[in-house]
């Protein structure tokens, strides 16, 4: 066949699907093809002759190759002329549902609990001055009780503005603001200068709780604690209370409950003890009263902080702090379904 009229045979093709392609590949460019066919005349041309004619025939089969890459593109790309080609009855793409982080699932619970017997929601800044964190709550100044919690100060020069220890500080913000009955409970993000270890962190999410009013007795201290503890680790729960300190609190005490993890038989995370600390608390201090504006004549009223990773851990049995901060997918994925 002549190249030239081989070539316009090739442009005019027309390949509008995919049997149309194939025809043209098997026609053109198969091993039977037209081109190849020409290449086989290439042994029968004269040696002078041979140069341009291999290079046409290069040429055309590159011009073949590139008509059918092109149009193989359109017609695997190519949208669907009429509905009949979409196959409906295929499985839908699989969307990947993310999990709600446990320490988000166990604040809601806390808050959940709290919400029913009339609390509020109270937050504050992360960035805390001296006042708020530390002297309003009966923290004297070079007082050895600020060692308790090692605080990270952002100018040391001044020691004045700090990341806050506790979420007590947004109590009294709460206190300085309101008048009684106050009834608040302040989630959020604290910070302690500590070594990360399994069972400590630089960081931690605390609920703290108020009550303020005329009247309030360490007796309903002790039954809010009783109720919210029951309600979130079950009937079986028993709970203790130890004598403590808190520069804040008088009395001030630590309340445990039976390891959850060992069933109160023994274990590495409750120390063979069979009991776990879970929160601080007491009545609060009448300076602290006094120091935020409320009469302590007239008011009383009991305090609560607790850490809710440490929550967390006896809930879902996790035995290492870091793997709340570490966004280790295998580690959230587990919490899925617990919503
Ligand atoms: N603020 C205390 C802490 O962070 C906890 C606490 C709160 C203790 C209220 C008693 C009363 O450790």
């Amino acid at each position: 066949m002549n190249l030239g009229k081989l070539k316009i045979e090739i442009e005019n093709y027309i390949i509008s699907n995919s049997e149309e392609l194939e025809s043209f590949r098997i026609y053109f460019l198969g091993s039977k093809g037209l081109i190849k066919e020409q290449y086989g005349e290439l042994k029968k041309i004269s040696n002078d002759q041979k140069r341009s004619f291999g290079k046409q025939i290069n040429e055309i089969r590159i011009i073949a190759e590139q008509k059918f890459s092109t149009a193989k593109i359109s017609i695997n790309t190519a949208k669907p002329e009429n509905k009949e080609q979409v196959d409906f009855s295929m499985p839908g793409d699989q969307i990947e549902i993310g999990a709600h982080h446990p320490l988000s699932i166990i604040r809601k619970e806390i808050i959940e609990l709290f919400s029913k017997i009339g609390f509020n929601i109270s937050v504050g800044p992360e960035i805390e001055d001296d006042w708020h964190n530390f002297s309003a709550l009966n923290f004297p100044k070079e007082h050895p009780a600020r060692d308790m919690q090692d605080t990270f100060f952002i100018d040391k020069s001044k020691e004045e503005i700090a990341l806050r220890t506790h979420t007590s500080s947004v109590q009294v913000r709460m206190m300085e603001t309101n008048t009684p009955p106050i009834r608040t409970i302040s989630p959020g993000r604290v910070y302690r200068n500590e070594a990360i270890s399994a069972r400590a962190h630089c960081f931690f999410h605390q609920v703290e709780g108020l009550y303020i009013d005329k009247g309030v007795s360490f007796a309903d201290l002790k039954q809010t604690l009783f109720y919210f503890v029951k309600e979130l680790f079950g009937e079986k729960i028993k709970i203790r209370f130890r004598p403590s300190y808190f520069p804040f609190t008088e009395p001030s005490a630590e309340v445990d409950i039976s390891c959850s993890i060992c069933s109160a038989k023994g274990c590495s995370v409750c120390k063979n003890t069979g009991w776990l600390e879970i929160l601080g608390c007491g009545m609060v201090d009448p300076n602290v009263l006094d120091a935020c504006g409320i009469d302590s004549e007239e008011f009383s009223g009991f305090a609560f902080g607790m850490g809710i990773e440490r929550i967390a851990q006896l809930k879902y049995k996790v035995n290492d702090l870091r793997f709340y901060s570490e966004n280790d997918v295998r580690f959230l994925e587990q919490f899925k379904s617990a919503l």
